[in-house]
């Protein structure tokens, strides 16, 4: 698999913790980060407040269209809104937009136009060029990490987001890093692939979404989940 990270080693949980929420983020975000996170205990999780799973299609989320899968041909630069959408235990379809992290973002590249994360401010970020298809369709969050606003495409650059709320902005093509405004870390990638006409995700979030204070409690929050879907 390959898979571009940039993370520094010698930076320690506690730092990372420090630099990611202290660097650029206001004190009041650490509060709100810490509130939200408290507030998506596992136990009362359904399946539709799931995050991502592997296998779920991506459905459109636009009310004219909501719940249709999307196409290859809907896609361009500039984004798609969608929805990851999987099973219940019966089997039923469910589209998982209980939980405001699953607004997703579908864009389209040539794939050659992403590339490694470059050193930057912002300690972790991660861009999996196996999750990206071979004609370029690359998905990402839509809410922001630093107070989860939804992100749309920088009106004046199809290559990157930029958030209104603090003018916070990351960079599409390489791993969504923050580029610009108080984020603490960078938009995370739902690795896809197409099958058949339909996109359908290889994975979760392959970073922590909006309302988790690191990665350490993102990877315990996905174990919780695992155990409770089954
Ligand atoms: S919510 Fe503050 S920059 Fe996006």
């Amino acid at each position: 698999m390959t898979r571009y990270k940039k993370q520094d080693p010698e930076i320690t949980r506690r730092k990372f913790i420090n630099a990611a929420l202290g660097a650029g983020a206001a004190v009041g975000t650490v509060s709100l980060v810490t509130t939200l996170g408290a507030a998506k205990p596992a136990f009362r999780l359904t399946p539709d407040k799931a995050p991502p799973q592997p296998g779920d299609i991506l459905v459109h989320a636009d009310a004219s269209k909501e719940g249709q899968p999307i196409k290859m041909s809907e896609l361009s630069e500039q984004g798609v809104s969608a929805w990851p959408m999987g099973k219940d235990k019966d089997g039923n379809n469910v589209i998982r937009k209980a939980e405001p992290n699953n607004q997703l973002a579908v864009f389209r590249f040539e794939k050659d136009r992403f590339k490694a994360p470059e050193e930057g401010g912002h300690a972790h970020v991660v861009l999996e060029l196996d999750g990206i298809t071979d004609q370029g369709v690359v998905v990402y969050s839509s809410i922001c990490t630093h107070a989860g606003c939804p992100v749309p495409n920088d009106p004046n650059d199809a290559t990157k987001l930029f958030c209104g709320c603090h003018s916070g902005q990351y960079d599409l093509l390489q791993g969504c890093k923050v580029i610009g405004g108080p984020p603490p870390r960078s938009m995370p990638q739902v690795p896809v692939e197409m099958k058949g006409d339909q996109l359908v995700l290889k994975d979760t979030f392959v970073t922590a979404p909006f309302g988790f204070l690191n990665e350490a409690d993102w990877e315990t929050y996905l174990e919780q989940v695992k155990e409770i879907l089954g």
